[in-house]
């Protein structure tokens, strides 16, 4: 049985609790609490996941709707990791936009997407215009 349940309400979330999680866990790139809230609420798709009041995961999806979606920050607490949560978040999402083409760029968790049947992409191009959360 699983410990854990999957929802899509942002309106639950207590955002500097969940910038303190993501901070104590290690990860953390610098949003602050209303920006991690602004960052999730402009998101098409949001999932969280939950252990009785606890939040143990979330992940947010980008969509046009049409053919192209973007995951981002899929987190699992690292107390709640290996118990399917992410994979249950991520499928939430995806399942929001069948036959779109869903990009994500990973450091080093190659393992779980490709678990999830993600496949490698030509190489992945970035920048940021002007300062990294300062615009
Ligand atoms: C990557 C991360 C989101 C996975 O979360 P999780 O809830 O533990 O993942 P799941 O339990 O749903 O894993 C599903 C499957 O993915 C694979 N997988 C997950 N973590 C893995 C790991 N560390 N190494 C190898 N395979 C892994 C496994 O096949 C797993 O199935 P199994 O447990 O039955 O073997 C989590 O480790 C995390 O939050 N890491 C830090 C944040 C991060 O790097 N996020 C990704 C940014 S792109």
């Amino acid at each position: 049985v699983a410990d854990f349940r999957v929802a899509a309400a942002a309106s639950d979330v207590n955002w500097s609790e969940a910038k303190a999680a993501l901070r104590d866990d290690a990860f953390d790139n610098g949003r602050s609490s209303e920006q991690l809230r602004q960052s999730f609420e402009a998101s098409q798709h949001v999932a969280f996941a939950w252990d009785g009041e606890l939040l143990v995961g979330m992940a947010r999806l980008l969509s046009d709707g049409v053919c192209n979606a973007y995951l981002l920050d899929v987190w699992t607490h690292s107390s709640h990791r290996r118990r399917g949560v992410a994979r249950a978040m991520v499928d939430a999402l995806t399942a929001r936009v069948p036959g779109q083409h869903i990009g994500l760029q990973t450091d080093d968790t190659q393992p779980f997407y490709a678990a999830l049947v993600f496949e490698q992409q030509p190489e992945f191009m970035a920048k940021v215009e002007g300062t990294w959360l300062q615009g």
